[in-house]
């Protein structure tokens, strides 16, 4: 399976790092362009490179890693899914207080995300954990990482399932995008919930 990221900051370069290091290619975008992806893509190795978000979300698994009001400019940029897989790793917060929390109400995050890309499997993942806990080798000597997810295409699930176990997590799925994401989403139970997972 070949990796994207649209967004290559914190959350893309940690995500890109961790499919590199399972001996993946990944190819990163962000919204200055590849020019701008030089050092990092050199820093993550060979198997990194940079690309235009439609040449990223062109692979089979999209990790979609820009702030939350990046959202639909980012997703703009694609025309089409067509089924490929889109995992969600954002938070509806504008900013890191309380008071920039984006209320969307009975929707949830990851359902906004889904209407701005049809055609795209979405799978909501990586959001609840601080990026400390994402950027480490999952693997601790007390266990695997925790790291749930939810969506509502059981195939999609289950390659995204594969894909974090290869890279040293303990994956949960949480359930669909309505009630699993709405767990997982800021103020949701499992939001913020660092754990590990003893083998
Ligand atoms: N940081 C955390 O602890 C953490 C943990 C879990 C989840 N998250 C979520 O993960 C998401 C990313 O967070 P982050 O900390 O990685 O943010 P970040 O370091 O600020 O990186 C954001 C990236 O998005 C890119 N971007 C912005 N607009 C774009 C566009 N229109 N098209 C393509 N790329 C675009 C930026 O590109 P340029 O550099 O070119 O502007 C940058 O590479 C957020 O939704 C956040 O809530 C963050």
């Amino acid at each position: 399976m070949d990796f994207g990221t649209i967004g290559a900051g914190t959350i893309g370069q940690a995500i890109a790092r961790h499919l590199v290091a399972a001996g993946h290619r990944v190819v990163l975008s962000n919204r200055r362009g590849p020019d701008a992806l030089g050092d990092t893509v050199a820093r993550l190795g060979p198997l990194a490179g940079a690309g235009t978000v439609t040449e990223a979300a062109a692979a089979e698994m999209v990790f979609l890693a820009v702030r939350w009001q990046d959202i639909p400019a980012a997703l703009a940029e694609v025309s089409s899914w067509d089924g490929r897989i889109l995992v969600d790793t954002t938070n509806q917060m504008t900013g890191l207080t309380p008071r920039d929390y984006v209320d969307l109400g009975s929707d949830t995050g990851s359902e906004f995300v889904a209407r701005h890309a049809p055609g795209a499997r979405v799978v909501k993942a990586f959001n609840t954990l601080f990026a400390q806990y994402i950027e480490p080798d999952p693997r601790h000597g007390e266990g695997r990482q925790l790291l749930f997810y939810a969506g509502d295409d059981a195939d999609a699930k289950a390659d995204f399932r594969a894909v974090a176990e290869e890279i040293g997590f303990a994956p949960v799925d949480a359930g669909s995008l309505r009630e699993g994401g709405r767990l997982m989403q800021v103020g949701g139970l499992l939001s913020a919930l660092h754990a590990l997972k003893q083998d």
